[in-house]
């Protein structure tokens, strides 16, 4: 894909479903009994892995490509996978399903592509195996392919090093099943998709600061569930608004959590132009259309208990704060060097290549904005959150910015390249 600069952007777009709502959707739904519905659920590479992953192992699930029908089978009704379960490129994936197989009676091996297979899991082998799993990493390396031979649980109290909803959520999956009560402390608290949704399908769940504890579970029920859009897609638009000049975009049914919101409290630090209206809680989680404008921005200080908020988001805060004056100093995300590709060095590397003043630190990158950025070649591997954000750069810099392998958008948003012309007219 190839971009140039752009003089405004205007109009509407509704984003796709929340990837994470979607994930935990399919793995709920398949362990509840009777039928769950999802509507809004995220058509993408990602979600549909979890999706085939349930249906080998002898699920029935139906998608129409609009509603997600899941025939769900209880806690008890998976069987083993006759093939190896393929996550693709998704942790998210992975990680929560190992915290499920973990606890059942057959063997499961997972793998996936070039990306997932150098992302760690000992994150969630260490607990995991505190629990009484029997799970390996095949080549020894801590990563994918993973084997877990599933296993009679019990429950732990568990501080996690990680402030990681993947790790809280597979931990607390496997305490569904485990013995006694599970509980995960966090060093700050992470998305809480996990809990809001063992709530609605009648586990429940006890929070008290940081500690999430879970008891084993009789039975999950069937539900309807309304994914929301993804914040995580919609930050690329919010960033699009406030960067281009003539801007006003609107975004309808964005994802509103509060442990997902932190791009919309740094915009605000920042100085953006962003309204909300139709806030609506009524079913599942929190929405609200977001509207943007072009703005002047200054830089910011990103820090601390913000960081899992925003944590996919950084990469596209990073070519924000190259259009704002002053510098922004992101820290505490060291996370970052393990996700889909090391997002420090890629968005470093790359908004350097483009003339932006990016430094990398140990644990995130100081940008002195104001620079004007000019177009490179960016090849974004097997990152999704890197090509999308380089589209935005790239429609704000002096001339061409190439992206290569920018098909991988698809693991999280298949329109992204169709939303993103729709509002250039
Ligand atoms: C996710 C949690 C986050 C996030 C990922 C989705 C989830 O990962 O980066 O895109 O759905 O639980 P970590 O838990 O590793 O921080």
């Amino acid at each position: 894909m190839k971009f140039t600069r752009i003089n405004k952007l205007n109009g509407e777009l509704c984003i796709p479903g929340d990837k994470s709502v979607s994930h935990r959707s399919i793995m709920l739904g398949s362990l509840a009994e009777g039928i769950t519905e999802v509507h809004g659920f995220l058509n993408s590479a990602d979600c549909m892995a979890s999706m085939n992953c349930f249906r080998n192992m002898g699920i029935d699930i139906s998608y129409d490509g609009n509603i997600v029908t899941i025939n769900g089978k209880g806690l008890h009704g998976l069987k083993e996978s006759p093939v190896t379960l393929d996550v693709g490129n998704s942790g998210t994936t992975t990680r929560l399903m190992s915290g499920i197989l973990a606890a059942q009676d057959f063997t499961s091996r997972i793998t996936g592509d070039a990306s997932i297979c150098k992302r760690p899991m000992k994150r969630i082998m260490t607990p995991l195996s505190l629990m009484g799993a029997d799970i390996t990493s095949e080549l020894e390396n801590d990563c994918t392919p993973l084997i877990i031979k599933g296993k009679k649980l019990h429950g732990i109290s568990y501080n996690s090093p990680v402030a990681s909803a993947q790790v809280k959520s597979c931990i607390l999956l496997a305490g569904l099943y485990a013995a006694g009560e599970t509980s995960v402390t966090e060093p700050y608290i992470s998305r809480n998709h996990t809990e809001l949704m063992f709530d609605s399908f009648g586990v429940p769940v006890q929070v008290s600061g940081n500690t999430v504890t879970v008891k084993p579970a009789d039975k999950l029920y069937g539900q309807k569930i309304v994914v929301p859009g993804d914040i995580s897609s919609a930050a690329y638009f919010i960033v699009a608004g406030l960067i281009t000049p003539n801007s006003s975009i609107t975004i309808k049914n964005v994802g509103i959590n509060p442990t997902r919101d932190g791009i919309i409290e740094v915009v605000k630090k920042m100085g953006g132009n962003i309204t909300f209206s139709n806030i609506s809680s009524d079913v599942g989680e929190p929405t609200a259309d977001i509207t943007i404008r072009t703005s002047s921005l200054k830089g910011c200080v990103i820090e601390g208990e913000i960081i899992p908020k925003l944590i996919d988001e950084i990469p596209i805060i990073a070519v924000l704060a190259c259009f704002a004056e002053g510098t922004t100093i992101i820290k505490d995300a060291a996370e970052l060097k393990v996700k889909e590709s090391n997002r420090i060095d890629m968005m470093v590397d790359n908004l350097a290549a483009m003339g932006a003043d990016i430094t990398a630190t140990d644990d995130g990158m100081i940008i002195n904005g104001g620079k004007t950025l000019h177009g490179t070649t960016v090849d974004c591997k097997l990152d999704h959150r890197i090509a999308m954000s380089f589209s935005i750069a790239g429609l704000n810099a002096d001339g061409e910015t190439k992206i290569i392998g920018s098909e991988i958008i698809n693991t999280s948003y298949p329109g992204f390249f169709d939303d993103l012309a729709s509002i250039m007219n």
